[in-house]
């Protein structure tokens, strides 16, 4: 499977953060907690250097429990504070103002060193589409005030959330755009919907997460559907088609509507909690035994 990149606005859209950024403290980071690598464009680090930096794993409750405490704590020995978030539920969200008051630490310090006394402080949301950055920021300022749509920059002069006496925050959110020249951080933006539909062929997409959930979360889609696992992932997507009843023309099976079905259910996390890319932590590159610890946690 091959994907393509458009990157039109990406210029703009980078153009614009470049700008926005010099007005902010605190630089909220949402990933998507089932990819956290590949749903971060690494440009931000160069954007936001020099600024206190958070990062949220949003959408928490679809991935694994014990890879985004792992992925957590991948990050702050990045030197990131982190947070888990369900801003859909608003779980994880309150605990945000916490956060930014570690992170800012030192910024609050050097203020009351020099006789400035509750200056809040001015926090920006960024990150790619779809990884939730509307919906938190809906959450956290506790009313529907985030713009919606992919507009960045559309307002000249910056509106500001008052959220508490400690923290601003811009009212618009940073857009970033995913990279991908390796195809498979493609792959896994593909798996949770976050390219577009048109794009992408179905039954691959299906198969290629068959196969990756066989091999790394053995027994789920067996569980889910109620059927036999293979290790030939189009025998898998088969046993579903028949199972759910999808049929063609002539009484065979559907393997098309099975696929949608597969995705949709995996994008919703109807198919259980899972984690698409695992965290290596320097001194030692435990993927076997992180590998072990998924399939015990989802038996
Ligand atoms: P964006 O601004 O970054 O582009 O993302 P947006 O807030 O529009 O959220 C994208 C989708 O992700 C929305 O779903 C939203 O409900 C969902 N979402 C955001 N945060 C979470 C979370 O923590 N957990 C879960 N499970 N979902 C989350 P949608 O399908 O576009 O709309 P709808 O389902 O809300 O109707």
């Amino acid at each position: 499977m091959h994907f393509q990149w458009y990157p039109g606005h990406m210029t703009k859209a980078k153009r614009m953060m470049q700008e926005d950024i010099k007005l902010i403290d605190v630089v909220i980071e949402l990933v998507d907690a089932r990819i956290p690598l590949s749903s971060k464009n690494p440009d931000i680090d160069q954007i936001a250097k020099n600024k206190s930096r958070i990062i949220l794993l949003n959408k928490y409750d679809l991935a694994s429990q014990q890879q985004t405490n792992a992925w957590k704590s991948w990050f702050e020995e990045k030197g990131f504070f982190v947070a888990l978030v369900n801003s859909k539920s608003g779980t994880g969200v309150k605990n945000v103002h916490e956060v930014i008051q570690q992170a800012c630490k030192e910024k609050i310090e050097r203020d009351r060193k020099r006789g400035i006394m509750n200056r809040p402080v001015r926090a920006m949301v960024v990150g790619i589409p779809n990884v939730g950055k509307s919906t938190f920021i809906n959450s956290f300022a506790g009313r529907a005030c985030a713009k919606t749509g992919n507009k960045p920059g559309v307002t000249k002069g910056k509106q500001w959330i008052r959220l508490n006496k400690n923290v601003e925050l811009l009212d618009t959110p940073g857009i970033l755009w995913p990279k991908f020249e390796d195809q498979l951080v493609g792959l896994r933006l593909a798996f949770i919907g976050s390219i577009k539909e048109e794009i992408l062929n179905m039954s691959e997409l299906s198969l290629e997460l068959i196969k990756f959930l066989h091999e790394h979360y053995k027994g789920m889609l067996a569980n889910k559907y109620e059927i036999e696992e293979s290790e030939d992932s189009l025998e898998t997507l088969t046993n579903i088609a028949v199972k759910r009843g999808c049929k063609q023309k002539g009484d065979l099976p559907d393997i098309d509507k099975a696929a949608s079905i597969v995705v949709d259910d995996f994008r919703n996390g109807r198919i259980g909690r899972v984690t698409l890319e695992f965290p290596i932590f320097e001194e030692k590159e435990e993927t076997e035994e992180v590998d072990e610890t998924i399939k015990e946690e989802n038996n």
